[in-house]
């Protein structure tokens, strides 16, 4: 089933110049992309963003660094993009992330893995609708080649 996801490529990554690096990997696996913006968002955005973490123990340094810098933040449509977006990210534990995916190759720990996505159909519209405006969410038709366009 096409579907539409929300990603976020964290501040340590984007401090660290993984932003590129991070978005090809989701376009090469053919995820499209309907809207994207680098913002550096404040602790309130954050908390709010996490809310279903508010009251874990991990929920404050979780806000603290994601908002210590900017964030990349993505809406992605694909086929299955829900599932397909976690596998290419990996086990939220870098340390039990599976060869290949994102926060193996970049870790570094489970407080500050370089990725987010969301987990279900329900979260993936609730967190577009969160970072994104109806109109930031741009439709085209994705080429398989330059040649092609
Ligand atoms: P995400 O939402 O970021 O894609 O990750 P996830 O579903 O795999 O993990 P989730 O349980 O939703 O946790 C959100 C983020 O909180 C941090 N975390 N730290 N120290 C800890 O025990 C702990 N647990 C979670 C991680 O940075 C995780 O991505
Ligand atoms: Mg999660």
């Amino acid at each position: 089933m096409i579907e539409c996801t929300f990603a976020i490529i964290k501040p340590n990554a984007v401090r660290s110049a993984l932003a590129g690096e991070i978005l090809r990997r989701y376009e090469t696996a053919r995820y499209r992309l309907l809207a994207m913006k680098l913002v550096h968002p404040t602790r309130e955005k954050i908390a709010g963003f996490y809310a279903e973490h508010e009251g874990r123990p991990f929920f404050p340094g979780l806000c603290d660094f994601m908002s210590s810098g900017p964030i990349v933040v993505l809406a992605l449509e694909g086929e299955d993009a829900i599932a397909g977006v976690r596998a290419l990210n990996g086990a939220t534990d870098p340390a039990k992330a599976s060869p290949g995916t994102i926060r193996h190759a970049f870790g570094p720990t489970m407080g500050s893995n370089v990725v987010h996505s969301s987990d279900s159909t329900e979260s993936a519209a609730r967190e577009i609708s969160y970072w994104f405006s109806p109109e930031e969410l741009v439709q085209y038709t994705m080429k398989s080649s330059l040649a092609d366009v």
